[in-house]
């Protein structure tokens, strides 16, 4: 019988861009992804192909330093004349933050607990720095406070896992844990997930893996992708909550697929863990209770799933982990060199993240319900405007798109005239058709402040057109 499944690889100015036909149907499209956009832009060259199977999609940087500068031209001279790039912020009280002379409100932060500013998480640093110093130096091999393995143990508790693992940040994680965990197999990777994600299944592709593309907007593409796939190893790579939109990957289905076909689900759940989690018949909000991540909140367990998630936005705090069975942790824990070989967190670090877990058990509902009513009255008005909107879940990340990309620089001395600080999505950051800028919104940001943002916003639809909801295709 004839396989259905026919690879081809066209050459593009990228390097090799592969187009899966199904059935002589086209539906794997690799064009530009949000996390290749600037990897693409930036990095040209000569593709190199997997000799065995020909079939990888290598991009070998080829660029030189003036290369770079000339294709980041417009993003780099935004950088002298816009006032939301490389800025100096020399104050902060709550959610205000002191650029030059002017106060604006912090429209950027995901912080989304706002636990950098509690009092009591901020008291809990220095009885724990008092009994460890400021910060441990040993690498986790060599040894590790016992602080760390309160973390882990609360964490495991909390999220139902086996084990978790404190690493210093998610990038490393990625980073080391996707190649190991993937053993030279094949990635498969949702074209809509963050930059580090692609990173890392980068890193696995340069030591031996194959990547392919899905969006996760079509799980039944992935499901024959890997029925075709004849990879001793696959493994699936999704963002938890998507950091571009705030909605939420299908876990139920993503967790039965890949169990199905023998893969893992990797989830990269920086922005869920501490909002979302678990269903239950006395919750006050959309979000769920306990904040313990996406996988409880979609009702899942951990069998073939493997969860990264970070401290660093709803905790405010610098640690992250990853979550699996005590059989893949053994393995993290022999062969990842930032369990061998990299420092640890700082004991800072480690005192807020165990008082964050306490202040969450004690009146974390109740903060992600403030969180909660902000955002749906944002996503209201949002979609009154008649806004393109992709936040389907009132979590608190909303992105606005100019029609015109060209002006993110007035755009951005608009907000910040009008004293509201946003995260601006520039080309060749993002792609040219979503250009714009995002806001998030945490629980130390107040009522007032949002009625505030969605006046400034109306009035910046009028003199700037933004994308709306019935042009965008
Ligand atoms: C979805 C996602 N994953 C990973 C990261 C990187 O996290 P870290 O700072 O822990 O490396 C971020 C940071 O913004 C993120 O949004």
């Amino acid at each position: 019988m004839r396989c259905p499944h026919k690879k081809i690889e066209k050459k593009c100015k990228y390097g090799i861009i592969s187009t899966t036909k199904i059935n002589n149907k086209k539906t794997v499209n690799n064009k530009s992804t949000l996390t290749e956009n600037f990897f693409k832009s930036n990095f040209s060259g000569s593709p190199k192909t997997n000799s065995k199977d020909n079939t990888s999609q290598t991009l070998i940087p080829k660029s030189n330093y003036q290369k770079l500068l000339d294709k980041n031209s417009a993003f780099l001279n935004g950088l002298g004349e816009n006032p939301m790039y490389d800025a100096k912020i020399i104050a902060q009280e709550k959610r205000k933050i002191k650029i030059g002379s002017k106060w604006l409100i912090d429209f950027a932060s995901c912080n989304y607990l706002g636990f950098d500013v509690d009092p009591e998480i901020m008291e809990s640093i220095t009885e724990l720095v008092s009994k460890w110093g400021t910060h441990p130096s040993w690498s986790r091999m060599l040894g590790s406070p016992a602080p760390y393995e309160e973390v882990e143990n609360k964490l495991q508790n909390l999220l139902k896992v086996d084990t978790c693992i404190g690493l210093p940040c998610l990038t490393v994680i990625h980073h080391y844990c996707i190649f190991i965990l993937s053993e030279g197999g094949e990635i498969f990777l949702d074209k809509r997930s963050h930059r580090t994600l692609y990173e890392g299944a980068v890193k696995a592709r340069g030591l031996g893996a194959k990547v392919t593309y899905f969006s996760s907007d079509e799980i039944g593409q992935l499901e024959l992708l890997l029925k075709m796939s004849t990879s001793h190893k696959k493994m699936i790579l999704v963002d938890g909550v998507f950091s571009m939109h705030g909605q939420y990957a299908d876990i139920g289905n993503l967790a039965k697929i890949a169990r199905n076909n023998d893969a893992i689900l990797y989830v990269d759940d920086a922005h869920g863990f501490g909002m979302v989690g678990e269903r239950s018949e006395n919750e006050t909000c959309s979000y769920g209770t306990k904040g313990n991540a996406i996988i409880n909140h979609c009702g899942e367990n951990y069998d073939n799933v493997v969860l990264t998630l970070g401290f660093s936005k709803a905790y405010s705090t610098p640690i992250s982990f990853i979550c699996c069975d005590s059989k893949t942790a053994k393995l993290i824990k022999a062969t990842a060199v930032p369990y061998l070989y990299t420092g640890p967190v700082n004991t800072a670090a480690l005192a807020t993240a165990l008082k964050g877990l306490e202040v969450n058990e004690k009146r974390g509902d109740k903060i992600r319900l403030k969180i909660n009513k902000m955002c749906q009255r944002l996503n209201g008005a949002i979609n009154d405007m008649g806004l393109r909107n992709e936040n389907n879940t009132d979590f608190p990340i909303f992105n606005f798109y100019l029609e015109d990309a060209d002006k993110v620089n007035f755009v951005s001395n608009y907000l910040f005239e009008n004293g509201v600080y946003v995260t601006l999505a520039p080309y060749p950051m993002v792609a040219q058709r979503d250009v714009g800028f995002r806001i998030q919104l945490t629980a130390a940001n107040t009522e007032d402040e949002v009625e505030y943002v969605i006046s400034v916003l109306k009035d910046l639809d009028n003199l700037v057109r933004m994308q709306r909801k019935d042009t965008f295709a």
